[in-house]
């Protein structure tokens, strides 16, 4: 099986800094990169919607020249005929160099990983993992506050269902003194398996909480998610839990000053457009991140598998 992401716990501590340390000097030299890719080829495997990470794939891969072929949704691939994924891996293998997977069904990238002859990325696996969208978090957190250890991270939303939140704390709590605080309805709560295998089983401290202005003046980082409505099985419940958070200007009264908001986008309601010019909104920041990490990705994974 070639190299390939599939959770971020794939990668040592050591290999994520080495990531981070490509991105910056990606963001400081472009024109270094611009050639690196020339004649290869990433395949965007998009069986679930999405802007950001797809574009963002894209734009990393025609950043590093190389060229990218795929598909945005299920129904314009041969899924819609009832093909498997373990077969459709096989197949994109003789046309691509790299294969970059998103999915419904939590596990299909690691069976195309399995099945694959290229490397394949994890770009979002149902309520799963979301390895990529915590690259851009870990360079986000990395640029603003110049470390990943000794923080207070607040998540907050829909803990349940949000798989930027799952691979987050996985990648987090492997550095020193990360301490979680999770902020969510009752019925979005961090999922069991999450904190016992990342949280409890490794001794992590972390508190539960619905209130999020009884902790802000703890936060280092506020990490705001939307609720997954996608993954709700009915539309009452969504609706009842939609608008559980929504940060406002007031909220932020008794936050640090040097607070970093982050949200892995699409917003909906939880972030009041009034504060997208307030100096501690990083979400948007996140976004640019991410395609420089795509970028370093792409390449330490082509390099593995010997294609550069
Ligand atoms: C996230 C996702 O797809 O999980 N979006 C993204 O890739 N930035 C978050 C979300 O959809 O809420």
């Amino acid at each position: 099986m070639k190299r390939s992401l599939i959770s971020i716990q794939d990668f040592s501590v050591e290999e994520l800094q080495e990531l981070i340390d490509t991105a910056n000097d990606i963001i400081a030299r472009p024109e270094a990169y611009s050639e690196c890719c020339r004649g290869r080829k990433l395949a965007t495997l998009f069986f679930e919607p999405s802007t950001r990470t797809r574009l963002s794939f894209e734009a990393a891969m025609l950043e590093l020249g190389g060229s990218v072929l795929g598909f945005s949704e299920a129904q314009s691939s041969s899924a819609a005929k009832g093909e498997s994924v373990a077969d459709t891996a096989k197949v994109i293998s003789c046309y691509a160099d790299i294969i970059a997977i998103r999915h419904p069904k939590e596990g299909a990238p690691l069976v195309a990983a399995m099945n694959a002859t290229i490397p394949v990325i994890n770009a979002g696996d149902g309520g799963h993992n979301h390895p990529t969208q915590t690259l851009a978090d870990l360079l986000t957190i990395h640029r603003e506050k110049g470390r990943l250890s000794h923080l207070t991270v607040g998540v907050c939303g829909d803990l349940k269902f949000g798989r930027t939140v799952h691979s987050l704390i996985a990648a987090l709590s492997r550095y020193e003194d990360v301490r979680f605080v999770l902020i969510s309805p009752e019925e979005l709560k961090l999922p069991s398996y999450v904190k016992k295998e990342l949280l409890r089983e490794r001794g992590i401290p972390y508190t539960q909480t619905t209130d999020l202005e009884a902790v802000m003046p703890e936060l280092d980082i506020l990490y705001m998610t939307r609720v997954q409505r996608e993954r709700f099985f009915n539309e009452e419940d969504y609706l009842r839990l939609k608008d559980s958070y929504i940060l406002t200007p007031d909220k932020l009264a008794n936050a640090r000053d040097d607070l970093c908001i982050m949200h892995p986008l699409p917003r909906v309601n939880e972030i009041s457009v009034t504060i997208d010019d307030d100096p501690r909104a990083c979400y948007f920041k996140q976004v640019l991140y991410g395609k420089y990490m795509r970028m370093a990705l792409i390449l330490k994974l082509l390099k593995e598998s010997g294609s550069l």
